[in-house]
């Protein structure tokens, strides 16, 4: 806190960093690791929303079957729980090939690169998650592999070293980042195809309600759905999360029967508002509409005043704010929109 205080702006409204428990982070939590993978679409036809993407993968896929080749590498970015990860399991399920999942933190040296990359079969998907923290020594491991199907390994050391050239079986490598502008250019440069995963509509985010709804064995009426849809922030990981709750508030107060009324109680029940902001996001705002008045803030000044990590509210929590246009980022920092202020109930430029 000792670099926010310096500033001219009055202290933070509340000791922001006994950070509040956060309802809606589109992180994924232990919590959702069962519920994500029960609810995870398996084919192309199932996979919600992204149609742009999918018609373009399709075509890709039918392609390297003709051909009876391999897929080219494929690259997925977007932000926490669009469905990154379950894409790339349609992807592998489609071409009816096996997948590896890795991630790029979990490689800590080339050695363990080689040796996933040796034990795959040919056709496999090899699917590094995070791919833009893979340290740059294994990076290099990996070009070669992805251009030409190849490992080069050094044997010794010093004069006596020699070069072996592996051949490794031909794959297709999926990488998912949420945060393309981290990967460095000769890894991007050689991914063949790249999507940009973007938020879903609200009609999508309620066909995606009623889906889970059926899978989990849930009564849920249309206008339920929609409501549950419209506080999601464009993300199924939040829209799956927001009906497992609902549904334990419907299974207490309502007959396990969730409708608009049950579905909107249960949610202001949550603290999660008409936007979909849960009490964090409505913190950021608050910070900047009423604390700030509006001025420019700087990401860490931000960061601080919020007890989070800047690299956490630059990936987490600002996305769906810009998305929303309640925040911009300018060259002197964050700033409140009009809209934001207006969601705050404040006057806008009342300060400024
Ligand atoms: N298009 C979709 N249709 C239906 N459900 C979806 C869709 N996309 C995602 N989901 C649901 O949302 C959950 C989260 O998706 P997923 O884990 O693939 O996100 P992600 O982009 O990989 O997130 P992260 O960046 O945190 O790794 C999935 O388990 C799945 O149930
Ligand atoms: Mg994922």
């Amino acid at each position: 806190m000792s670099h926010w205080e310096a500033s001219n702006p009055p202290a933070p409204p509340a000791a922001a960093s006994e950070a509040a428990p956060r309802a809606l982070t589109p992180e994924l939590t232990e919590d959702d690791l069962g519920l994500d993978r029960s609810l995870r679409p398996r084919k192309l036809a199932d996979y919600i929303g992204q149609t742009r993407v999918k018609e373009n993968l399709s075509v890709l896929i039918e392609a390297a079957r003709q051909r009876h080749d391999v897929l080219d590498h494929l690259l997925f970015s977007g932000p926490p729980g669009l469905g990154k990860t379950t894409l790339s399991t349609v992807v592998a399920n489609e071409l009816g090939v096996a997948i590896k999942s890795t991630s790029g933190p979990a490689i800590e040296r080339a050695g363990d690169l080689a040796a996933i990359l040796t034990n795959l079969e040919q056709g496999d998907v090899l699917f590094i998650d995070e791919i833009h923290r893979l340290n740059r020594a294994i990076e290099e491991v990996l070009y070669p592999a992805m251009e030409d199907y190849v490992l080069d390994i050094v044997i010794g050391k010093g004069p006596a070293a020699q070069s072996l050239r592996l051949e490794i079986p031909h794959f297709t490598l999926i990488g998912a980042t949420t945060r393309t502008g981290l990967l460095t250019g000769p890894l991007r440069d050689r991914f063949g195809i790249s999507f940009r995963l973007d938020y879903y509509n609200e009609d999508e985010l309620r066909d995606i309600v009623v889906r889970s709804a059926t899978i989990l064995d849930v009564q849920i009426d249309e206008a339920g759905a929609r409501e549950i849809a419209s506080r999601s922030r464009g993300t199924p990981r939040l829209a799956n999360r927001l009906l497992k709750r609902v549904r334990d508030f419907a299974a207490v107060r309502a007959n396990n029967e969730i409708s608009h009324q049950v579905a909107s109680d249960a949610l202001h029940f949550f603290e999660v508002d008409e936007l979909g902001l849960d009490s964090m996001d409505n913190k950021i705002l608050e910070l900047l509409v009423e604390t700030f008045q509006g001025r420019a803030v700087g990401l860490s000044t931000l960061a601080n005043a919020l007890g989070e990590d800047a690299e956490t509210l630059e990936d987490v929590y600002e996305p769906y704010l810009l998305q929303q246009g309640l925040l911009q980022r300018t060259p002197k920092g964050r700033v409140a929109t009009e809209r934001a202020f207006r969601h705050r109930g404040v006057p806008y430029n009342l300060f400024g």
